[in-house]
């Protein structure tokens, strides 16, 4: 794509940055959808980073993504937060609006419920009770779209007690917290698994987590999307407990910025899948 003097531009902001997909993600609908627009990375220290993100919106760019370790900063940074940004108390994406002003988004919350919902139509319904292994940013967003689709009970377990507990205070009284010691334990009678740690990650131990409590019929999902078939997603598929992988909520997430940006809503199917995982070419 030849770009224009009048192109639209975005990016994601991380440091570092260079494994994230979301480059090829939104350069493939950029092709697709035949825009005059680009997507770059941007590594930016930390200590750049307030710098950076005021001067964004004053080169013309018309947002980005932000991702590790800067989400809770911009959180802090951007004054105009929408509920969902707030509520997470992390941001992901942000749209320059009038004047250059930023307004900051959480389209993880966005992202983790509508994979759920484009994989497992009903899970909603289906969810009386949901355990979320972490308590870190990723641990947020799940939180907060849990709160947001009504689940009766959301149990927060992670390795540092603290951390859930201060998570817990955010969510209600729908949030409660189980020892890490005790997680084994605490999956009888739960609907949905979701682990948010970075443990199954390439590089990273396995969850450390026995599945013989939970029942077969509960949803396991995982947010670790490399490799996409982690050994907590292996485990729960060798017991028969439907599954759910993390590249969708990646894909899902990136649908809102996208089409603040570049005025276009696109689509999440198995061609953009199997494009950014590397298993087919942007002409398909
Ligand atoms: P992110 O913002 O991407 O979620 P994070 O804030 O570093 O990243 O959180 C990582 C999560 O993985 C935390 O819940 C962390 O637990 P602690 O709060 O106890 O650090 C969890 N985690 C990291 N390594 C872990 C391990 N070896 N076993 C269990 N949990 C681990």
């Amino acid at each position: 794509m030849i770009l224009s003097a009048e192109a639209g531009l975005a990016g994601v902001i991380g440091w570092p940055v260079r494994q994230s997909l979301s480059p090829r993600l939104h350069g493939y609908w950029l092709q697709r959808h035949g825009i005059d627009g680009a997507y770059v990375a941007l590594p930016v220290r930390p200590s750049d980073f307030s710098a950076v993100l005021q001067c964004l919106p004053r080169m013309g760019f018309r947002g980005a993504n932000i991702t590790v370790p800067h989400k809770e900063a911009a959180a802090s940074l951007v004054a105009d937060l929408d509920e969902t940004a707030r509520g997470a108390g992390a941001v992901n994406t942000v749209v320059a609006g009038e004047a250059g002003r930023l307004q900051g988004r959480n389209t993880d919350v966005e992202g983790f419920l509508d994979n759920l919902d484009a994989a497992v139509p009903g899970w909603r319904q289906r969810t009386r009770r949901a355990v979320v292994i972490g308590a870190g940013g990723a641990a947020r967003a799940v939180g907060y779209g849990l709160v947001q689709a009504g689940i009766d009970e959301i149990v927060l377990c992670n390795r540092t007690r603290e951390r859930a507990e201060t998570l817990a205070k955010g969510f209600g009284r729908q949030a409660t917290i189980l020892d890490w010691e005790a997680r084994a334990d605490g999956l009888e009678d739960t609907d949905l698994l979701v682990n948010t740690t970075t443990q199954g990650m390439v590089g990273n131990e396995p969850l450390d987590l026995s599945l013989v409590r939970l029942p077969t019929a509960a949803l396991v999902t995982d947010i670790v999307y490399k490799p996409l078939l982690t050994p907590l997603l292996a485990e729960a598929q060798r017991r028969g407990n439907p599954t759910v992988d993390g590249l969708g909520m990646l894909l899902h997430q990136a649908k809102a910025g996208f089409e603040a940006w570049f005025g276009t809503r696109p689509v999440v199917d198995d061609r953009v899948r199997e494009f950014v995982l590397g298993q087919a070419d942007s002409n398909r």
